[in-house]
């Protein structure tokens, strides 16, 4: 199992490859699943499909990781608040969370409240039979509370922004309620099956430095001090300027996103593995450019502590073929250098 041997800071034979959104809509097999199960939330919610579309790209792509197939919104779900995803539109909450008053709707979310995706990790397990490892996930604190004070996607997050600015020690308890959930959540997703689990801080980059330390990092530090079962990846989009500090977590690996210079990187966080980081809309071009982008990304990370990735998730038009070339081209890199 190469990647969990990158994980665990051990010489590899090879670099391991896998793609965030792997699972999504790039293959006509998982489009075929969801039409059957009609809608994206009956889709995450029932264990025996989730499961066959996280191990669709194993199959298909070859990639060396599963990602079991579920979302983050489901944390503000099993707090409380209700998600709706909208077909093309992405998610929606019907109600948000404006005042501290709406915090008595919520509570600490309890491993129970998460069972179909615990089911989905079991059933995942078995029929992957040590394949490959298996990654469980989460979002970050603030990346979750963004969702849940906004209420749906945004370009700025100004509400949720905002929230910080006017009412920061609310602003705490809120993510301290999403922490703890987190936690719990994680903790079951192990015991489940989950051989590594990822954080997805996919609105760290909105945050000013300061605030990026005053309320995410030390959210997501507490997560990593309380979760020691498996390896752990950070993966904070856009968090340029929190590079040093997350050399300073407890995990052991850090995902890149393509604004982030390689080396400039591996000096900001030496003790870390590198997980990352073409840039998605690479994947566009011929598939010859396609071979010349990963190769010059794998030169610039070097053979070792490195895990193969994009710098965000896959897009839904991403032709599949080149796709397979962005994996096959790590694949064959590692054979010819090593
Ligand atoms: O990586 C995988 O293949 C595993 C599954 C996975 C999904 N969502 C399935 C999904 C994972 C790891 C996520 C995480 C997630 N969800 C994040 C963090 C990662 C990131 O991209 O930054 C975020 C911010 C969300 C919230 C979310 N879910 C949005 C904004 C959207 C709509 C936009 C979009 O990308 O489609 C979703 C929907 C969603 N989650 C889909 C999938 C496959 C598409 C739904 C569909 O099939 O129509």
């Amino acid at each position: 199992m190469s990647l969990l041997s990158v994980l665990n800071h051990q010489q590899s034979s090879s670099t391991p490859v896998w793609l965030m959104r792997q699972a999504g809509r790039i293959l006509p097999e998982y489009r075929r699943v969801r039409t059957l199960a009609k809608d994206f939330k009956t889709l995450v919610k029932t264990p025996e499909l989730a499961a066959e579309v996280t191990i669709q790209p194993v199959d298909i792509l070859h990639v060396d990781a599963a990602i079991i197939f579920s979302d983050i919104l489901v944390i503000p779900e099993a707090m409380g608040l209700n998600y709706e995803m909208e077909e093309n539109k992405g998610p929606t909450f019907p109600r948000r969370i404006e005042t501290v008053d709406d915090l008595s709707i919520l509570h600490v979310a309890e491993a129970i409240e998460l069972s179909y995706v615990l089911e989905a990790i079991r059933i995942t397990k078995r029929a992957l039979n040590g394949k490959v490892p298996l990654i469980g996930f989460a979002g970050a604190p603030w990346t979750i509370f963004s969702y849940m004070v906004e209420g749906k996607g945004s370009k700025t997050f100004s509400l949720a922004k905002k929230m910080l600015y006017t009412q920061p020690e609310f602003s705490h308890q809120l993510l301290e309620m999403i922490t703890l959930s987190t936690i719990n959540y994680l903790r079951a997703q192990i015991q489940a099956g989950a051989d590594i689990v990822q954080i997805f801080d996919s609105w760290a980059g909105i945050l000013s430095p300061d605030q990026y330390n005053e309320f995410s990092l030390p959210y997501i530090s507490r997560i990593c001090d309380e979760i020691t079962e498996v390896p752990k990846t950070v993966f904070a989009k856009g968090a340029f300027f929190a590079r040093k500090q997350m050399n300073a977590l407890n995990c052991q690996a850090v995902g890149l996103d393509w604004n982030m210079g390689i080396a400039e990187s591996r000096s900001l966080i030496p003790d870390k593995v590198l997980q990352g980081n073409l840039d998605p809309c690479a994947l566009y071009g011929s598939i010859d450019d396609v071979k010349k982008e990963t190769r010059k990304m794998l030169d610039a990370f070097g053979p070792h502590r490195h895990i193969a990735n994009l710098g965000h998730g896959l897009y839904p038009d991403t032709p599949v073929d080149n796709v397979k070339c962005f994996i096959d081209t790590v694949k064959e890199y590692s054979t010819v250098l090593r």
